[in-house]
């Protein structure tokens, strides 16, 4: 497969940002899609971040296979960071990453607060930083832990004028990525995993394409996914024309022709990465702990 650019630019001048800013930061919440937390990784924020307290925030869960997402935070605690599987778009309050953050940031921060008291000082609110890749939903998971009604804005010393810090109840502040990070440029795999669960605009690649790419891997991890949906037979791991044929038997099942009664693969494509984007092929992760699925 020939090279993709899959993002435009360098991100020399949000790195930079991002290190001026981390002075003031207490811990480090990286947010990932729990369907493909590796891909959806910035490969710098371990060095940006290496002497903060870290947290994983696996976004997303309600798409992704939960057995596998347990697995992942297993696979990172043992890596030194802590975890936690969310639903930014689920608004209860008990059930929803809110509350669970705030108590595993207290739990993580105790050590401090407990040296902090020892000193005099009183609930000084957690500092964190929250940082992810495009699409991955901060700004639905800022919402979330905000509130909108509950977002304000303070300028504190020492910060560039217009960054943003919003307070999460009296327990901490959150400070919102100064800058875009993106994901690995330079590895293809990433860039497929990442196109099929949206991350990346569809116009990087054609949809056909990515469909057949998106069939390629969930025929791999198991042919019944594709089989119950479509009511297609399918053998495991179909690849390059067999997925195209595949492809195009979706569209039939569907009864999508254009003029001439010719099966409508595009809009067969279109519809497999709706569906499978909006988790109506079941709750799939396209990337597992073990083998990284190189
Ligand atoms: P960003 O700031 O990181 O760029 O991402 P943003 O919050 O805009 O979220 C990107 C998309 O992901 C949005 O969908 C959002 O609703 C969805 N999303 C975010 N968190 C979750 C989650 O935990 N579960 C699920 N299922 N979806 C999530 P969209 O289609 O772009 O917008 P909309 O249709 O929701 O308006």
């Amino acid at each position: 497969m020939q090279d993709i650019q899959w993002y435009p630019g360098h991100m020399t001048k949000t790195k930079r940002m991002l290190l001026t800013q981390m002075g003031l930061i207490d811990v480090v919440i990286e947010l990932l899609d729990a369907r493909v937390p590796l891909a959806s990784r910035n490969p710098d924020i371990d060095t940006l971040a290496k002497d903060k307290k870290r947290v994983l925030v696996l976004n997303k869960s309600d798409l992704a296979n939960e057995a596998i997402t347990t697995r992942w935070e297993a696979y990172f605690r043992q890596l030194g960071f802590f975890t936690l599987p969310v639903n930014a778009k689920d608004n209860d309050k008990k059930k929803g990453g809110t509350a669970k953050l705030t108590a595993l940031l207290k739990e993580i921060m105790r050590p401090k607060s407990e040296k902090q008291k020892q000193r005099g000082r009183i609930n000084a609110p957690i500092r964190a930083m929250i940082v992810g890749i495009p699409n991955v939903g901060k700004s639905t998971f800022i919402n979330q832990l905000a509130g909108r009604a509950g977002t304000i804005t303070a300028d504190r010393p020492g910060v560039t004028r217009g960054r943003q810090w919003i307070k999460v109840g009296s327990d901490f502040d959150l400070m919102d990525t100064p800058g875009v990070l993106w994901p690995k440029f330079d590895d293809q795999q990433v860039g497929l995993r990442l196109a099929c669960t949206g991350a990346i605009s569809d116009n990087v690649l054609d949809k056909i394409t990515l469909a057949t790419h998106l069939l390629t891997m969930l025929t791999g991890i198991d042919p019944i996914i594709i089989e119950k949906r479509y009511r297609v037979r399918t053998e495991s791991n179909v690849t390059g024309e067999a997925a195209l044929h595949l492809l195009t038997e979706i569209g039939a099942a569907r009864g999508f022709k254009i003029r001439g009664g010719e099966i409508d693969i595009e809009r067969a494509a279109v519809i497999l990465l709706d569906e499978f984007r909006g988790g109506k092929l079941g709750r799939i992760s396209l990337e597992w702990p073990e083998d990284g699925n190189d």
